[in-house]
């Protein structure tokens, strides 16, 4: 089978770790490492949380620490919502031998290492801030060209979620969104049009409780107390997007990115009927059959 080389650039952050769990879930996935960004909790939180999953699967794969605050914008953590420790309040269940090495080189480098050494083109699935991808293309532009598309959990059309127009991520670092959406690198966006219809049921609860694995257990837990707080499994889209795109709708468009200060901070803007006259930048999700997704869930946590 194809394998697709795969960075995971994220902020677990409870639904990150779902789609860690979905990734590793496919055999379609090398996945090569797990880098950190600040976004959900601090960046030493977001850090520890890779690390813990990386451990808990035994994934063979680097794990990095990424940036400790947005380019601009001071830290804005959605605790309420993943938990004081970004992990549903269960991360000290974990003794620290659990935990993965954490690489030496930063994400940014082990990013560019990692590109600029493969063969092949690689996907990066971004599922917190962009402030990581924003710093390695414009530090590193020579990475560009070996990127097969990074996939974003980020933005959506005319709804949001960290302001009523936008979506936290890209309120979080919204200047980092713009480089990213304006860097020419093919873009993935499954946004909040998508994510917040990618939901759960009791009834995969009750499947994913009867597995009764280390990763089941945890898995249960945490999704118990986020689900209070978000019914969307956001960020295991930006995955599913590359790997499972039948189990989507889409289509190429022209998205920008609005960083003025103020309710519309971060605002994904699709020019849906082709005001601007621009090319597309981005394959925007519009959909998804969340039956399938449900599915993905459950296989991912059976393991
Ligand atoms: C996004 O924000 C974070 O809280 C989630 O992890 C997801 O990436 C949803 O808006
Ligand atoms: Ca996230």
């Amino acid at each position: 089978m194809k394998k697709y080389p795969l960075i995971i650039d994220c902020d677990p952050g409870i639904d990150d770790v779902l789609a860690v769990l979905v990734a590793h879930s496919k055999p379609e996935f090398d996945i090569k490492a797990i880098c950190s960004v600040s976004g959900n909790v601090g960046i030493d939180l977001t850090t520890h949380n890779a690390r813990l999953m990386a451990g808990l699967l035994g994934l063979d794969c680097i794990i990095a620490k990424g940036a400790e605050k947005p380019l601009i914008k001071n830290v804005l953590p959605a605790t309420e919502v993943h938990g004081l420790d970004g992990f549903g309040g269960y991360s000290s269940t974990f003794s620290d031998d659990k935990l993965s090495k954490l690489s030496d080189l930063s994400a940014i480098e082990v990013q560019r290492k990692i590109l600029m050494e493969s063969n092949e083109p690689v996907y990066i699935a971004a599922t917190g801030p962009l402030t990581n991808i924003a710093l390695l293309l414009s530090v590193h532009p020579e990475v560009k060209s070996k990127i097969a598309a990074i996939s974003i959990m980020g933005g959506g059309i005319n709804i949001g979620n960290a302001t009523p127009f936008s979506e936290f991520n890209y309120f979080t670092d919204p200047e980092a969104a713009y480089i990213v959406f304006n860097s020419g690198v093919k873009l993935m966006m499954c946004g909040l049009n998508v994510t917040l219809k990618a939901t759960l049921t009791d009834m995969e609860l009750n499947k994913m409780r009867e597995f009764h694995n280390t990763i089941s257990d945890i898995t249960v837990k945490i999704l118990s107390s986020y689900a209070a707080n978000d019914a969307g499994i956001h960020d295991p889209c930006a995955i599913l997007a590359i790997s499972d795109t039948d189990m989507f709708e889409y289509k190429d468009q022209y998205v920008q990115i609005d960083t003025r200060a103020g309710i519309t901070q971060g605002m994904s803007y699709v020019d849906e009927i082709h005001n601007l006259d621009k090319k597309p930048n981005c394959r925007v999700f519009y959909d998804i059959d969340r039956e399938s997704f449900r599915k993905a869930i459950v296989k991912a946590i059976n393991i």
